[in-house]
């Protein structure tokens, strides 16, 4: 069953958004002061969102595999770890990130206002490691130019792409997300001609039309991060990538975030794209992105939330770490995260 159209991840890709990574400082009562927002979080979207639903706020809070540790939860998630950095033909570091917040809206205001209310509730508990503020660039694409988020899965194909099921049946309904900030050398970008540029991307830069297989170059983007399961089943994420930037600082940057029931693919696809597929066949598009940020976290469902914000361990006594007692995931049951909706009693 397709989670609710009001539940974050799958939320239509909004004009605006702030990313924000933060770590949590030492000490219990840092640890005390996350936890009391993971159990309020549902309410603080409410209260902001509630002033204008047709602006549909959303929040995602990721966390990542140290602060979960910390947290002494009792079981882990099974695709949760720290990023790995890669070095390949170009370089994807690692760097430190304890809790994401992926906020969406239709306009920044909505964003602004909840990432205050957030950050004034953690206060000194956190140290800031980044905040992006992304745009939609016209026809949703990209500072190169290229429309960004095209072949992203849609309906119950974007629901099996992006919420744990089965199995990890403990943290059913969760999800993982990837992301890297990546700065744009948008001169080196536009003396290449753009018939070369379409060769990189696979598609047509004016129409975003899909090059036919046959006429793709074995290093376009969209052949290094096509990839498929042993079975031939394809494995998708979901991207919401936003561009961001400064142009008085002369900064132009795509802010990479991806969603996937479990982190691998979207690690296959960055081998692919750094070390290259075979390897030497890497991802052109990083000749003029450099990678500067880079971290993983898991996405909580509603109910984990919960646990988290009463201290309570992840799995119920009688459960163990493959599945709950009576066989049902510890997850909502439509699979979907159950934040920052607009329903009432959330
Ligand atoms: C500088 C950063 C990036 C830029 C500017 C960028 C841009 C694009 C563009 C323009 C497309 C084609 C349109 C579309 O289907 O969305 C695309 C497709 C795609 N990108 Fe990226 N991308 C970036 C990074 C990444 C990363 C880091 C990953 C995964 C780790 C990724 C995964 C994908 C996937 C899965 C597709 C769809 C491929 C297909 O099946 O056709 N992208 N990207």
């Amino acid at each position: 069953m397709p989670p609710d159209a009001s539940q974050p991840v799958d939320a239509p890709l909004s004009r605006s958004a702030i990313f924000i990574t933060l770590t949590v400082n030492c000490g219990g009562d840092a640890l005390d002061a996350l936890r009391g927002l993971c159990a309020d979080l549902p309410s603080l979207v409410k209260a902001v969102s509630f002033r204008s639903p047709p602006a549909g706020l959303s929040c995602i809070m990721g966390l990542g595999a140290d602060l979960w540790q910390r947290l002494d939860m009792g079981a882990t998630p099974a695709g949760l770890h720290p990023f790995r950095a890669i070095q390949g033909v170009h370089a994807a570091p690692s760097t430190p990130g304890d809790v994401l917040f992926h906020i969406r809206a239709s306009s920044l205001d909505f964003c602004f206002e909840l990432a205050t209310r957030l950050m004034q509730r953690l206060g000194g508990a956190v140290s800031v490691q980044d905040e992006t503020h992304g745009f939609k660039f016209f026809d949703n694409r990209d500072l190169l130019g290229f429309v960004d988020g095209t072949e992203n899965p849609v309906g119950l194909d974007l629901d099996a792409a992006v919420f744990i099921g089965d199995e990890d049946p403990g943290f059913a309904g969760g999800s993982y997300v990837i992301v890297q900030k990546y700065l744009h050398d948008l001169a080196a970008w536009e003396a290449i001609p753009t018939e070369q540029q379409e060769r990189i991307i696979g598609r047509h830069k004016l129409s975003d039309v899909e090059f036919p297989d046959k006429d793709k170059a074995s290093y376009a983007h969209n052949v290094l991060t096509n990839i498929e399961d042993a079975s031939g089943q394809a494995l998708e994420i979901l991207r919401d990538n936003m561009p961001f930037g400064s142009a008085a600082r002369g900064e132009f940057g795509t802010y990479f975030i991806g969603y996937a029931r479990e982190p691998g693919r979207i690690e296959t696809m960055l081998d692919n794209m750094f070390l290259g597929d075979p390897p030497g066949n890497y991802d052109r598009l990083l000749d003029v992105s450099r990678a500067v940020t880079g971290c993983l976290f898991f996405i909580p469902d509603a109910d984990m939330l919960d646990r988290i914000g009463a201290g309570q361990p992840a799995l119920d006594a009688e459960t163990d770490a493959g599945g709950e007692a009576d066989g049902a995931p510890a997850g909502r049951t439509d699979g979907s995260l159950g934040l920052g909706t607009l329903k009432q009693g959330n």
